[in-house]
């Protein structure tokens, strides 16, 4: 069996990244990795971590690219691969561009795509945007569902995918935070080396979304200066995405203060111990909402909704919105008011277990003879 993987930003590459190495390790599978690139340096701190060197490199990011441009890249470069490598099923994760843009381009070609990641919805069209779409478009060129909770399951099938192609397995970031959080951990990154974990209380920020630049990501920002002014003991620690947009909005409201660090982002493994040492984490980061419940951290979501209401139900996290005023309010309650935090501060794996990709391994094994013929008879 060959299978092709494909995926272009960090958090794609975070949660394909043990499935490649497992897919990589089994003698039954050849396994063909092609990066778009969409992100360059936050994809490259990602394969250098998990030791990933990809077949093919499309190398398509380009400074405050459009959706478009993306896609169209994508499309055109993915041509070629499956092309040249005709593999019996195609992987993509998620909501990117990269992943609508590759399933589309599979399906051209009458190439089965497995969607890992499958399922997620927040049923608004333009929150996030453009993901909620490319999840909802890609879940209909796949053949095969691997959805990480059984909520994602019913929200397929409320579409119409047939229940024997979908597969509950867990979600795969699971299996990669389990492989680099260590106890104990020495910081070897300068800001994160000189803060007293011991002694103050850390805040993990992050934020880039698309519908959050502009006004959104304002009041956000600001919400976060009125916390660390107004808590001494608050260290605030953002590695800023290297979105344009988002590096000029966060020197804007947070450059330049006591207490906020804005710092370049920052490798997997020194992230995912940051996170395990803080107090909070403020995102709208879609990862970040599986991830800090695993470590038992409380979470505040800067969006107006989440596709992930899995880990609001265990009580981690919770769906601030984008009012400054609120954010605000959120926060303080959190560093005020010990019950409110202790109900939130404790680790829960609505998530998985950390053998999700062993379970889309079996279910590949099982499934893909059938899919890649019923593929080669619509080729005729
Ligand atoms: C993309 C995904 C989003 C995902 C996010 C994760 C789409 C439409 N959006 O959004 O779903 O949550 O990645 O981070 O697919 N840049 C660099 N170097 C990098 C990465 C980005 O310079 O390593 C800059 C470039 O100027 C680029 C910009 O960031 O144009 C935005 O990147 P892009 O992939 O277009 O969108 P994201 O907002 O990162
Ligand atoms: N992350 C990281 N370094 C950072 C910030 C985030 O490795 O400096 C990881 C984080 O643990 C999560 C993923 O990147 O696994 C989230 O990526 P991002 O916020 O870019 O995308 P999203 O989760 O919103 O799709």
């Amino acid at each position: 069996m060959k299978v092709l993987t494909v995926f272009g930003t960090r958090p794609e590459a975070i949660k394909m990244a043990p499935l490649v190495q497992a897919l990589t390790a089994d003698p039954d599978i050849e396994s063909v990795l092609c990066v778009t690139a969409q992100h360059r340096e936050m994809l490259d701190q990602v394969l250098w971590l998990f030791e990933l060197t990809p077949h093919y490199d499309l190398n398509i990011m380009k400074p405050n690219q459009t959706v478009a441009q993306i896609t169209t890249n994508v499309m055109l470069g993915m041509e070629k691969v499956l092309q040249e490598e005709s593999p019996d099923i195609v992987l993509v994760h998620g909501d990117t561009s990269t992943t609508f843009a590759t399933a589309l381009a599979a399906f051209y070609q009458k190439i089965p795509v497995g969607h890992v990641e499958a399922g997620l919805r927040t049923f608004d069209k333009y929150s996030p945007y453009p993901e909620e779409v490319n999840r909802v478009l890609t879940g209909h060129i796949a053949e095969l569902h691997f959805a990480p909770t059984e909520q994602n399951r019913r929200n397929l099938l409320a579409e119409g995918i047939s229940d024997d192609k979908i597969f509950v397995t867990g979600n795969t970031v699971i299996d990669a935070l389990l492989t680099v959080v260590e106890k104990p951990y020495t910081f070897i990154e300068d800001v994160l080396r000189d803060i007293d974990f011991e002694n103050k209380r850390v805040i993990t920020v992050t934020c880039h979304r698309r519908e959050n630049l502009g006004e959104h990501m304002a009041s956000i920002f600001k919400a976060i200066r009125a916390i660390a002014e107004e808590f001494s003991d608050v260290e605030i620690i953002y590695p800023v995405h290297m979105n344009p947009k988002v590096q000029t909005a966060a020197k804007k409201y947070l450059g330049e203060m006591e207490r906020i660090h804005l710092i370049a982002p920052l490798q997997y493994q020194p992230f995912v111990n940051l996170m395990a040492r803080s107090y909070l984490v403020i995102t709208d980061s879609g990862g970040m909402q599986e991830e800090a419940p695993a470590l038992g951290k409380p979470v505040l979501v800067v969006r107006r909704e989440t596709e992930r209401p899995e880990a609001i139900g265990a009580g981690t996290v919770k769906l601030a919105g984008v009012d400054q005023e609120t954010i605000y309010e959120m926060t303080k309650t959190l560093l005020t008011d010990p019950e409110a935090y202790g109900k939130m501060a404790h680790a829960v794996n609505p998530y998985g277990d950390g053998l999700a990709c062993q379970r889309i391994i079996t279910a590949l094994k099982t499934t893909v003879e059938a899919v890649a013929a019923e593929a080669d008879q619509s080729k005729v």
